[in-house]
């Protein structure tokens, strides 16, 4: 799909979600430029290193965990879907920058560098600017954002066992690997 209805499909599918506080985001991310932004360095090859990155990335694992909440009968909600799918990775917005060599062009082997000054961590610090903007998120939606690196995440085993983290176990575990398929194959 070509960049701009990309972009185009991407905010109308976020707007047409019944939540509060939605357009208030909406305005943060394209404020900020969100469809400018790459979703990783490039260092370690990693997934999306290039201007619109992350609106890629952040549309394939929407896609991908539709298809898991559908395949293993989660019963995720639409809304949360795309919620949760589109906008985990907005901890990114804001915090790559091009990475120059010293002759003043852009390194081919790590085109962008990762600088921000809100420390807040990934998954956490992607639901502290999604409500610091106003989205009412529900508890399952900001555990899944918070959670989404799964095992990946340093503080897992923080995760803990509790009914309620028990109770979003699956679906952490289908947003981990769309968020995982969409970089290894799709982005
Ligand atoms: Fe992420
Ligand atoms: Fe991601």
């Amino acid at each position: 799909m070509a960049k701009e209805n990309l972009e185009t499909k991407f905010y109308q599918l976020l707007k047409d979600t019944d939540r509060e506080g939605m357009d208030s985001v909406i305005g943060w991310l394209k404020a900020e430029g969100f469809e400018k932004y790459p979703a990783s360095t490039g260092r370690q090859k990693r997934h999306g290193a290039y201007e619109g990155g992350l609106l890629q990335h952040s549309y394939n694992t929407y896609t991908l965990f539709k298809e898991k909440n559908e395949k293993y009968e989660l019963g995720l909600e639409e809304d949360t879907l795309r919620i949760v799918g589109m906008l985990h990775d907005v901890c990114k917005v804001g915090s790559y920058t091009e990475k120059k060599l010293k002759n003043g062009e852009q390194s081919e082997k790590q085109p962008f560098k990762y600088e921000t000054d809100l420390p807040l961590g990934h998954g956490e610090k992607s639901v502290y600017l999604l409500m610091k903007h106003g989205l009412k998120l529900n508890d399952k939606e900001a555990m899944l954002i918070r959670w989404h690196m799964g095992p990946y995440d340093s503080a897992w085993l923080d995760f803990g066992a509790s009914d309620k983290v028990k109770s979003v176990a699956k679906e952490v575990t289908a947003l981990q690997t769309a968020d995982q398929e969409a970089a290894a194959y799709l982005d």
